[in-house]
């Protein structure tokens, strides 16, 4: 009974949230930073050793500190200021609300309402993996296959997730690359997909991780599907989204 109450509690405070991270989102422009800090925090993960993956392990220092994270620290920081609302929280939920959220905007466009429950319980680790989980942009699609069939995830994961890069930009000071890949980096749409089929175009970026989305056989298919079609994108990008920030993680 007395967990029951605390579940329900728990429960309001993760809606209250949710509502604060909205307009934080709204107010700073960062929805693509913020989406790379859940999407690093859970992209850790080791389906064998069941190591790693969306458990706030990414704002320990030494976690934070790797490579791949360069730059995060900017997301953390806002999600410190939802945290000191919403004390009780973990950052566990507190980063993966942020992917749900995002996912939720999708999922309104597609069928008018959210069909995505959040369902909250992460506990936070003080442990964090060791360096080289996330997928290096200079590899090909071998890398990519290793680095997301780890996580358990597909080649349908892989494509629709990387249609992440509709939103934000490469920083040279963080990851040493330059650029957005879409013309309108602040719209989450199937743009990237499209620019990816048209080839190179002046100012927009293709990483090798992106380009090879169009050259391996198996993953054109997902990229020719979602430039034609924004919805199948929408509704495949909502479930590999919903995998991704629930990896390792049995609900309560
Ligand atoms: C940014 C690599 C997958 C979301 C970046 C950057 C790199 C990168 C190098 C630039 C960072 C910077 O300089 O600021 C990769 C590689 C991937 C991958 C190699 C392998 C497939 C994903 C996935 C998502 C995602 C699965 C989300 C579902 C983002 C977002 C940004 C970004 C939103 C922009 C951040 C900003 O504007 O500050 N990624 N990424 N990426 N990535 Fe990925």
């Amino acid at each position: 009974m007395a967990g029951k109450v605390v579940d329900a509690e728990y429960s309001k405070e993760i809606e209250k949230a949710r509502r604060d991270l909205r307009a934080l989102i709204a107010s700073k422009s960062c929805a693509p930073i913020m989406l790379r800090l859940a999407w690093h925090d859970a992209g850790t993960y080791d389906a064998k050793t069941k190591t790693g993956g969306p458990d706030g392990s990414i704002r320990n220092e030494k976690e934070l500190a790797h490579a791949a994270n360069n730059g995060l620290k900017i997301a953390i920081d806002f999600c410190e200021v939802i945290k000191a609302k919403h004390p009780k929280i973990t950052y566990a939920d507190l980063y993966q609300r942020i992917l749900d959220q995002l996912a939720g905007v999708v999922a309104v466009e597609v069928t008018g309402g959210p069909t995505i429950d959040f369902v909250p319980g992460r506990k936070d680790s003080p442990e964090s993996p060791e360096e080289g989980r996330l997928p290096d942009a200079k590899q090909g699609a071998s890398h990519l296959r290793d680095v997301f069939y780890r996580m358990g995830l597909s080649d349908k994961d892989i494509v629709a997730l990387s249609g992440g890069h509709t939103l934000g930009r490469a920083h040279q000071d963080r990851s040493g690359f330059d650029g957005p890949w879409t013309k309108e980096p602040l719209k989450f749409d199937n743009s990237y997909f499209q620019e990816l089929l048209k080839g190179d175009s002046e100012g927009l970026l293709k990483l090798r991780t992106d380009r090879v989305l169009v050259e391996d056989p198996e993953f054109r298919k997902y990229v020719v599907l979602y430039a034609e079609d924004e919805d199948a994108f929408f509704s495949d990008y909502a479930e590999s989204h919903k995998k991704l920030s629930e990896l390792g993680f049995t609900p309560p």
